[in-house]
């Protein structure tokens, strides 16, 4: 029986090739050159299943990919995909949900502190020699110990920040999500707040959401101006959950004391965004996940789910509008 045809449209290590190599026909893709519809339309022809990272998969894509019949994301957010478009073709979708959730929230702490302790400037200020003895005041930050924390969603990387926050940091942890979570609450010890409460206290906002049509700018200016005066915004989720012209404003009018990004509503971040230039603005290239034991993980997971919609046509993977 022939193999079923496959691409890898992202670099993975080795072993997850030679795992894919052996239950499919395979493609390897060429990373010096960016991976886009433009550089790759010949390639997937004949592709039946595809191993992807932030690869666009819509109308105009699957023209080009007419045997496709999974696109399978290494990560666990799929906004690249048009999931109503694969659907009508009868392309399924898989992400990789449970494999990063603690590096992300590892991460999240990280963009917290650094942002509330000015890390980045911290470190530009000792390597570039200014540090002589005398007042330090100028450079002082703000506690993330004992502080309120808001977290919007509260999934399981939200859950994973929450319990570094609450045990950790003995940090106040409020959170508002779609649906209550009681057990959660009861775990953790967090509390449930309508969103514009939480806002209200929060002194530090982390949004933890998917981007989805009803997440889209869930925070912009009206969500911002009820936030404290001093308080930080970190979003490790997807760029446009937060405007970022009404975040921009309200960081560059004092409103807000800083935040941590690693995600932006356009990536790249552009070089002449504002966010550049501020020293109260910590950015990170989409990259909370990055360690290489879990993006080993992720590609293993997205490879796994892969094959395995190829040779049985389910996976457990399968995001949960197709299911
Ligand atoms: C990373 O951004 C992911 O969605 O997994």
């Amino acid at each position: 029986m022939s193999k079923p045809k496959a691409v890898i449209a992202y670099p993975v290590p080795e072993d997850v090739v030679e795992f894919v190599r052996e239950h499919c026909d395979l493609k390897v893709l060429d990373f010096s050159k960016p991976v886009n519809l433009e550089t790759i339309k010949d390639k997937i022809r004949d592709a039946e299943g595809m191993v992807i990272l932030g690869l666009r998969i819509d109308d105009q894509l699957l023209d080009h990919a007419p045997k496709l019949k999974v696109a399978s994301n290494i990560t666990v957010g799929y906004n690249n995909c048009d999931v109503e478009a694969m659907k009508k073709r009868s392309v399924l979708c898989t992400h990789s949900p449970g494999v990063l959730d603690e590096t992300v929230a590892d991460f999240v702490m990280g963009l917290m502190i650094s942002a509330a302790r000015r890390l980045p400037e911290l470190d530009t200020f000792t390597k570039e020699g200014k540090w002589v003895k005398g007042d330090m005041s100028e450079l002082f930050g703000r506690d993330v110990h004992h502080s309120t924390l808001g977290i919007i969603g509260m999934g399981r990387i939200g859950e994973a920040v929450a319990r570094r926050a609450k045990f950790g940091f003995e940090m106040d942890v409020i959170y508002y999500n779609r649906s209550r979570k009681e057990a959660v609450e009861k775990e953790l010890g967090i509390t449930y707040k309508p969103m514009d409460e939480l806002l209200a206290e929060a002194d530090f906002l982390v949004t933890l959401t998917p981007l989805t049509a009803e997440t889209a700018h869930l925070i912009g200016e009206r969500e911002l101006d009820l936030m404290k005066e001093g308080s930080f915004v970190i979003n490790a989720s997807r760029g446009p959950v937060i405007d970022e012209e009404a975040l921009i404003k309200a960081l560059q009018s004092g409103k807000l004391a800083g935040a941590g990004l690693d995600v932006f509503e356009k990536e790249p971040l552009p070089k002449d965004s504002p966010l550049l230039s501020m020293k109260n603005v910590v950015t990170t290239p989409h990259i909370a996940a990055g360690t290489h034991q879990t993006m080993a993980n992720l590609a293993w997971t997205a490879a796994r789910s892969m094959v395995e919609v190829l040779e049985t046509g389910t996976s457990k993977n399968i995001v949960p509008e197709m299911k």
